[in-house]
């Protein structure tokens, strides 16, 4: 995203959260033993061109059946990146984040995301940008943690949120996710719960591009932000 909508003078966005992705980095063991097995259960699910948004340091990369081709990965933060760059060097990495993303519209079958919409700064934006890369035919994958609607749990999140958000690299509590999706231009497809209730519930998902005015595909990358650019895993 350059701007929020209507805003007169765009402003880059930037997502720098150095102190957050380090611990990530650290954490990692946890967030697998949490998520490892709905994250497999959703890659496996990949195929053709497909793009990780968010890609942080990589966990959903090994995760990716073998229909996965020509795989990128966005992901804005310099911290993330250079994990992602050490980790995978053959792969095509790009340094956007997911509101502007530098691909051409239908240029992608598969798009990933994984505990990455409740960060994004304009989650309207980033869906609307999936739907273009994806094209009419293509598909969304996601794994992510939304907001309880239940009493509770959900006024301790609202009540968390503005110091986890602090801590968590942008991350929110409280978003409502499936209701975005399906008030985004992608069409909700499948939900199935991998978590329920508490602070963290998580679902996963898969939504489909289904609107018809797609220019036509050319799998090119716009902009000059790789870091690295190679062969698929
Ligand atoms: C909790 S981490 C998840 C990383 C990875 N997807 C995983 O499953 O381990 C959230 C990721 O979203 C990325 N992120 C935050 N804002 C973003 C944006 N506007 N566009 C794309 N990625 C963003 C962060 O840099 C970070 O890598």
């Amino acid at each position: 995203m350059a701007a929020r909508r209507g805003s007169a003078t765009p402003k880059p966005l930037k997502v720098d959260h150095p102190w957050f992705s380090r611990g990530y980095v650290r954490t990692e063991a946890a967030v697998e033993r949490a998520v490892g097995e709905a994250r497999r259960a959703q890659n496996v699910a990949a195929r053709g061109r497909t793009l990780i948004v968010g890609a942080g340091t990589g966990l959903d990369v090994p995760a990716l059946g073998p229909g996965a081709t020509d795989v990128v990965l966005l992901e804005p933060d310099a911290t993330m990146r250079d994990v992602l760059v050490r980790r995978y060097p053959t792969l095509r990495v790009v340094g956007e984040p997911a509101e502007a993303m530098p691909l051409e519209r239908g240029s992608m079958d598969t798009v990933i995301s994984s505990l990455v919409l409740c960060s994004v700064a304009d989650l309207r934006q980033v869906l609307e940008e999936i739907a273009r890369v994806l094209g009419g035919g293509g598909q969304y994958l996601f794994l992510e943690h939304v907001a309880n609607p239940r009493w509770p749990a959900g006024a301790i999140q609202r009540a968390m949120d503005p110091l986890w958000n602090r801590m968590g690299g942008g991350c929110h509590l409280t978003r409502d996710v499936v209701q975005a999706i399906a008030e985004s231009p992608l069409q909700l497809d499948g939900l199935e719960p991998v978590h329920r209730g508490g602070l963290l519930p998580i679902v996963r998902g898969r939504a489909t591009a289904h609107r018809t005015d797609v220019g036509q595909a050319t799998g090119a990358i716009r902009g000059s932000h790789n870091q690295e650019e190679g062969s698929p895993p």
